[in-house]
């Protein structure tokens, strides 16, 4: 069965109790540049634009994503791979699955796994193999060439990672995208959060590596980095012989991304990385502030080491169920995250803490609730 998506449920707890402060859903707290807002007008001016446009994208933001990906990541777009937009990061998964498995195929995910992606691969009948991470939520490269069999067609990374923050190494992708050339299944790496990188962390992309363009699938969002979530624009970077696949996939659901806000994702990138990476400064002293809040709980909980994104994923010393804990937060204590066992963390009481979308003061004063909260309950 697909699991229910968590975001609301603890969305309806919040909306219970007026004033609780919410460290639950993964978005950030600023807009998108000026820049995106200036394109629309070239929507109204040409009347043309109101009609499906191609399924792979309008060329002027192929030409600067292309570009992108050429001087930010090292990946040359042309002659072996392509690039889609989509409709945000989680539609280019989708098309990826689609494109590369049949119903009763297998996908490896890394636990704690991003929800939607486990999601999908249940709605396609495909089965989702889960493979640990390490005990600081790293890659076990070994682990991934032990799942894989005949059915495998896919492995997934996500770096820097949602829920976990943690950032995977070059060697270690390096691995894993090596593993799948060797054992013929496509690596799919997401890279929905490549700007969010703090202190020594570099931000690595596997389809950069020579040779890999053939079974290399790379997945990029503006939601994050540009404060784009609602106009839903993303793509994926595929190889050459699945651009035919994925154009029938994307047709079908989609047609075309829509045009206004592709027109919008021009404008973003001309702005460029430097828009992001102003707004990870800032977000750099917010991560420091919960880091030294919550290390405070070292009696009872964990939090390995979180060099990205905007999460934490605490390991809480507690036999409690992780949405009873949250409920208890929510209710007497005014402050929510999101249960671990949603990311598939069944055995043990985890928690993801996202620090993204508030103000500094906000966020300040939820993660004091959220300490004070997880002491009272657990009684440290
Ligand atoms: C790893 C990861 N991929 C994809 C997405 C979804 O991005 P989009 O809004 O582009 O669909 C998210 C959103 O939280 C994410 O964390």
């Amino acid at each position: 069965m697909v699991q229910s998506p968590i975001i609301p449920v603890v969305g309806e707890l919040i909306r219970n109790h007026p004033g609780a402060i919410s460290l639950g859903q993964g978005v950030v707290s600023y807009p998108p540049p000026q820049q995106a807002f200036d394109q629309i007008g070239a929507i109204l001016a040409n009347p043309e634009l109101h009609k499906y446009q191609a399924v792979y994208g309008v060329p002027e933001l192929l030409e600067l994503i292309e570009a992108k990906l050429r001087d930010e990541n090292g990946i040359e777009a042309q002659p072996h791979s392509r690039v889609v937009v989509t409709a945000g990061g989680n539609m280019a998964f989708v098309n990826a699955l689609l494109a590369v498995a049949d119903a009763g195929d297998e996908i490896i995910l890394q636990t704690p796994y991003y929800f939607n992606h486990e999601m999908a691969i249940t709605m396609a009948n495909c089965g989702a193999t889960l493979v640990p991470t390490d005990e600081n939520y790293q890659l076990q490269p070994r682990l991934i060439a032990e799942a894989i069999t005949s059915r495998t067609r896919a492995v997934v990374t996500i770096s820097p990672n949602n829920p976990t923050g943690a950032v995977y190494s070059e060697s270690s992708l390096r691995e894993v995208n090596g593993i799948c050339r060797a054992r013929g299944v496509y690596h799919i790496h997401d890279e929905a959060y490549e700007y969010f990188t703090y202190g020594g962390a570099r931000h690595f992309s596997p389809g950069s590596i020579e040779g890999s363009a053939g079974h290399t699938i790379s997945l990029y969002s503006l939601s994050k980095a540009y404060g784009f979530a609602s106009w839903r624009i993303g793509w994926m970077v595929i190889p050459d012989h699945l651009f035919e696949a994925v154009n029938k996939i994307q047709d079908t659901i989609l047609i075309c991304p829509p045009v206004v806000s592709q027109f919008a994702a021009i404008g973003a990138m001309r702005a460029g990385a430097e828009y992001c990476r102003a707004q990870v400064e800032r977000l750099a002293s917010v991560r420091e502030m919960v880091m030294n809040e919550l290390a405070a709980l070292d009696d009872c909980l964990v939090i390995p080491p979180a060099d990205g994104a905007f999460y934490f994923f605490l390991k809480l010393d507690a036999e409690m169920k992780p949405l009873a804990l949250v409920e208890r937060l929510v209710n007497e204590h005014g402050v929510a995250a999101i249960p671990g066992n949603a990311f598939g963390m069944e055995d043990g009481c985890y928690l993801r803490v996202a620090y993204g979308a508030l103000r500094p003061e906000t966020v300040a004063e939820g993660v004091g609730r959220l300490a004070r909260g997880i002491k009272t309950i657990l009684g440290a």
